[in-house]
């Protein structure tokens, strides 16, 4: 018997950008399910899969969403972002011109986001040092400039994957826990703004609360 039960657990929407082939699919299938494919078709669409963490000991579900770089194959921008608190904004550390692209990512994101959303640039490859293109400094200085958190990862032998998501989940849950997430008058508000409570399809017992919004 876990100590949430009963209790309330929380649903965040996470989105990953970035250009084609930066490794946004397998960032999200080495975090969600522990695998990597090296030879992964360009995403078509919209996909999402959900991870729970614990966190002040409630379980906290991320629904993480994965869509195409690719321009032709990108579905309707403004309902992928929708409702999004977190990001990760993702580039190639072995290709330049995805590091390059990293600022129209962002004004995408800020254009398309109602709310504040917790966000991490994510230097992706790190394994490939050899062919290197882009500096951990320059990575980490743009990521300052922006007021980004940043880490470099590598989906293929698993580095920072996992710290990199969860990073961006407990400052999320942080953001919302700082305006008193049990005050009545809060939970109010947030109703008002959109916020649908979900029930679990199996259980009943448990309700989860879609926080689409944490607007200062
Ligand atoms: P789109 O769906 O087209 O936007 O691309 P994507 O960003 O989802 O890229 P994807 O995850 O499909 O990865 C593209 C290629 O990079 C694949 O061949 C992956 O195997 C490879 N790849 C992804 N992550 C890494 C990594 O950390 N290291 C290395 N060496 N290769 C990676
Ligand atoms: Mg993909």
């Amino acid at each position: 018997m876990s100590d949430n039960e009963g209790g309330e657990e929380y649903l965040f929407k996470v989105v990953i950008i970035g250009d084609s082939a930066v490794g946004k699919s397998n960032l999200l299938s080495r975090y969600t399910r522990n695998e990597f494919n090296a030879h992964s078709k360009a995403t078509i669409g919209v996909e999402f899969q959900t991870q729970s963490m614990e966190i002040d000991g409630k379980e906290v579900k991320a629904q993480i969403w994965d869509t195409a770089g690719q321009e032709r194959f990108r579905a309707v921008t403004s309902a992928y972002y929708r409702g999004a608190v977190g990001a990760l904004v993702v580039y190639d550390i072995t290709r330049g011109s995805t590091f390059d692209n990293v600022g129209r990512w962002l004004d995408e994101l800020n254009a398309h986001s109602e709310t504040a959303v917790a966000r991490m640039l994510v230097g992706n490859k790190r394994d490939l040092e050899s062919i290197r293109a882009v500096s951990v400094e320059e990575g980490r200085s743009l990521a300052e400039s922006e007021g980004l958190f940043f880490m470099e990862t590598s989906a293929l032998d698993s580095t920072n994957v996992k710290t990199a998501f969860e990073m961006v989940i407990r400052e999320i849950y942080s953001n919302i826990s700082r305006k008193q997430l049990n005050s009545d008058t809060y939970k109010a508000e947030l109703t008002v703004k959109r916020v649908s409570l979900v029930k679990n399809g199996n259980d009943g017992a448990k309700q989860a609360t879609m926080l689409s919004c944490c607007s200062s």
